[in-house]
């Protein structure tokens, strides 16, 4: 048997998973680690956490799972995408690496739709400028430390800066790639026009490939540290949406996907680059070769609940700890008492700002509609529904481009949830199912090494073997679909209404 690894480099963590050639899962291991948040709207983490994080896990996978390390034939690296790594001339790190969360540079996309126009930056990117993008946060570096600018030599992305690690290489794939800002994503190759904006050379960007293409092998260094072959090689991976789509087999017209990670994600595979002319969602190269994807963000997600559990569910996270159940099982159950709607209760997810579909980073949270009779259950309602609200306008900007899928998978943490699941199943109007297998951007990119390694000819051909769909599905009951939209109507005005004063609260 024949063995392949898929890294996660996530945003709370990496998660690194060891599967046999037909998806099942023979070890994992994941490690925390910082995000630093040093100014309001700033979000920040250090590229050697990621890489002491890799390490660790690649070397309890290799030796928990016994296998012999020359059986591991490949390896593939999903990870955060967006953020900007810069590093010298002697390949050190020279400042924090600024993730996609990150909103400090509203001024750097300003310059660079003056610079091109916002038409051209949509045709050639695909996206108008955005504050998550790595080309205004290469910017933002050039305008506010132009000591460190001047000794950039090498710009990575998150999992990019990894492979260099692991492999000594500098390579991407044209998923991650694809948000950087910087890619000319019609074509699947780097634009000299945004080079050229944002003042930096083609050569400190990295090479090109394909997501499923080989693009070194571990290096003599990572070998020792974690007991892997120098035999076993590193494919080009994906962007952790990307890589989703495939670990969940997301790789066909029609299929499509939603996720509730930090951030949220409604994500379908299309055959060609349809782009949406005012640039609210995201059209990427995919990681099946000729091929793309459309996909709307909601910025704060699972990060919503994360917020809210952290600061204000001491009891439930004391409750947890002591009888070991999970605090989002407990949150959940309180909720699960609380009717549609939270008593008029409504919750605007724009902790980070928002992508989909107002492309605003000056938007704040906000709960609207606040009574005496509300509890604690039904801020955790109305944050759940919030959330869904926000994934369904998502789902809104797809449709307006003819792409509507007949059912939905759904991963992520929040995937767990059954009463956040039963919310998108009710508010899209769709059957809702899960996928197998719960590390859905692990399996997505070991599934890419297993076609890198020869052992598939084809991404669709790897997925038919190695992913499966739980037989869970849940069918919409009009009734509740109904209902939620009504509330998703006035949640939409609430955000209309407030725009204007964003802008006021920002000037204070
Ligand atoms: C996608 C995006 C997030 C990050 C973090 O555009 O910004 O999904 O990749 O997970």
């Amino acid at each position: 048997m024949k063995y392949v690894i898929g890294i996660d480099l996530g945003t709370s963590a990496t998660k690194t998973v060891l599967f046999d050639s037909v998806g099942n899962i023979l070890a994992s291991a994941s490690r925390e680690y910082p995000l630093h948040q040093p100014h309001n709207g700033w979000a920040e983490q250090n590229p050697p956490d990621w890489y002491e994080a890799a390490i660790e896990t690649l070397k309890k996978v290799v030796s928990d799972s016994g296998v012999d390390a020359a059986d591991i034939v490949s390896l593939g690296i999903s990870g955060q995408m967006h953020g900007l790594v810069m590093l010298d001339e002697n390949c050190n790190v020279l400042r924090p690496s600024i993730l996609w969360c990150d909103q400090r540079t509203g001024k750097e996309c300003d310059e660079l739709t003056e610079k091109l126009g916002r038409e051209t930056l949509i045709k050639i990117t695909a996206n108008p400028a955005l504050t998550g993008f790595t080309a205004s946060k290469i910017l933002w570096v050039k305008n506010n430390e132009p000591e460190i600018f001047e000794k950039c030599r090498h710009i990575l992305l998150p999992k990019d800066y990894l492979r260099f690690k692991l492999t000594g290489e500098f390579a991407t794939e044209v998923s991650d790639a694809s948000g950087m800002q910087l890619l000319d994503v019609p074509n699947r190759k780097w634009s000299p026009v945004m080079i050229e904006a944002c003042g930096i050379k083609e050569e400190y960007l990295a090479k090109v490939y394909e997501s499923p293409e080989i693009t070194g092998y571990i290096n003599a260094e990572t070998a020792s540290l974690t007991g892997l072959s120098t035999a076993t090689s590193v494919v080009g991976g994906a962007g952790d949406n990307a890589a989703a789509a495939v670990g969940m087999g997301v790789v066909e017209e029609g299929k499509a996907f939603t996720t509730i990670g930090t951030s949220g994600v409604v994500f379908a595979h299309t055959d060609n680059p349809v782009i949406d002319p005012e640039g609210r969602v995201h059209t990427f190269c995919c990681a099946v070769p000729d091929a793309w994807h459309v996909m709307g963000v909601t910025q704060g997600a699972g990060l919503s609940m994360q917020w809210f559990k952290n600061n204000f569910c001491g009891e439930e996270n004391t409750l947890a700890a002591e009888s070991g159940k999970d605090v989002y099982y407990i949150t959940d159950s309180m909720a699960a008492e609380i009717p549609v709607g939270a008593e008029k209760l409504l919750y605007l997810p724009y902790l980070m700002g928002e992508r989909t579909p107002h492309l605003d980073p000056d938007c704040r949270g906000v709960f609207f509609g606040l009574s005496a009779m509300h509890t604690k259950a039904h801020f955790i309602r109305a944050i759940l529904e919030g959330v869904t609200y926000s994934l369904y306008d998502c789902l809104l900007v797809l449709k307006e481009m003819n792409i509507s899928p007949e059912t939905m998978l759904l991963c992520g943490g929040g995937a767990k949830s059954k009463l956040w699941k039963n919310m998108i199943c009710n508010t899209f109007g769709l059957p809702v199912a899960t996928s197998k297998s719960a590390e859905a951007p692990a399996l997505g990119v070991a599934i890419l090494a297993a076609v890198g390694a020869g052992i598939y000819s084809t991404v669709p051909e790897a997925c038919r073997v190695m992913t499966a769909v739980n037989p869970d599905s849940m069918q919409p009951e009009k009734v509740l679909t109904d209902e939620y939209r009504g509330y998703h109507s006035v949640y939409s005005s609430v955000y209309k209404a407030l725009k204007p004063v964003y802008k006021e609260l920002k000037t204070l």
